[in-house]
């Protein structure tokens, strides 16, 4: 069978990083758009010259032509502008609207079957635009943070008890923002929930963390915001759908009436499969976690608001 193709829109920290893991892992084959054409090219090959010692083959091609990503299974939306400390990622509404919409008109030409992998900032409200825009199934429009804010939970909850990050697994529903919704009675080590084996008031502060976890990186770097850790999730995610592998991870996924949400984008348990997002799963939250949840939708709503004005104006 031939090597499927994934394409990446923008070869900034995050798009390399991920192409970089998706190499690594002979996911597929790689192209990386980017409106600055000599840094993708030169992207591109510096990870050609690797793969003798990397041991991978994969293509990789850097370019600014979109007719690149025809045949994509997949393509990835990287581009636009990250936070500075002091910011929201909702402070980047404006600007990476009119990014993401130009990365969609081109999906929608070029790669009419793909998945597409949103991640540009504020991802929720970008997925309306990327939705919105290629006119896409549903279920192939899909929200990459969960992931990224479940492993970041994880990695706190192992440092705190000296395990194995890889045996905690994590639930982070809700937007990617500050009201996201960790869910503690939802993370486990080796199948045991957290609130047996750690305090309320410690389980507190790594929930904080967690919501805090991009702004912390945001705060030491100033100049940018996270990618290792963004361009593994997005890499997870990829390797789900090339592979039809039905891993059950929160993605922000265009909801109708589950959770008692309707038409908006937010994070979630689903199934990644070949066909995107195959099943959005709907656990039984309590009522403060309902809460949370309805909260952080609220605050993903209103930046959606934000965004027919620009669909009015663009
Ligand atoms: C973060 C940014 C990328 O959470 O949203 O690090």
């Amino acid at each position: 069978m031939p090597r499927k193709k994934v394409s990446i829109i923008g070869a900034g920290q995050v798009g390399a990083t991920a192409a970089y893991y998706i190499a690594e892992k002979i996911i597929a084959d790689i192209v990386m758009v980017d409106i600055n054409e000599g840094l993708t090219r030169a992207k591109a090959l510096d990870f050609l010259h690797a793969g003798p010692m990397r041991r991978y083959d994969v293509l990789i091609e850097g370019t600014d032509d979109y007719s690149r990503i025809e045949e994509s299974a997949v393509v990835v939306i990287t581009a636009g502008v990250p936070r500075k400390p002091g910011m929201d990622r909702m402070d980047l509404l404006k600007v990476n609207a009119g990014i993401v919409k130009t990365a969609s008109e081109n999906i929608g030409t070029y790669a009419p079957n793909a998945t597409v992998i949103v991640v540009s900032n504020p991802l929720d409200v970008m997925c309306h635009v990327a939705f919105r825009t290629t006119g896409f199934a549903v279920r192939r429009v899909i929200g990459m943070a969960g992931i990224l804010d479940s492993t970041r939970f994880r990695y706190f909850v192992a440092e705190e008890l000296g395990c194995a990050p890889s045996d905690v697994h994590a639930m982070v529903l809700g937007g990617h923002g500050d009201q996201m919704v960790p869910l503690p009675r939802f993370t486990t080590v080796a199948g045991i929930p957290i609130p047996q084996l750690l305090n309320p008031q410690t389980i507190e502060r790594l929930v904080d963390r967690t919501r805090n976890g991009g702004a912390e990186i945001v705060a030491h770097l100033k100049t940018g915001s996270a990618y290792f850790a963004p361009a593994a999730s997005v890499a997870e995610m990829v390797e789900a759908i090339v592979t039809d592998r039905k891993a059950l991870a929160p993605c922000a996924a265009f909801l109708r009436g589950e959770y008692g949400i309707e038409n908006l984008f937010i994070g979630v348990p689903v199934l990644l499969g070949k066909n995107g997002i195959e099943r959005i799963l709907e656990l039984e939250l309590d009522e403060s976690e309902m809460l949370l949840l309805q909260k952080s939708a609220e605050a993903v709503g209103k930046g959606v608001r934000e965004l027919d004005t620009f669909f009015r104006l663009n």
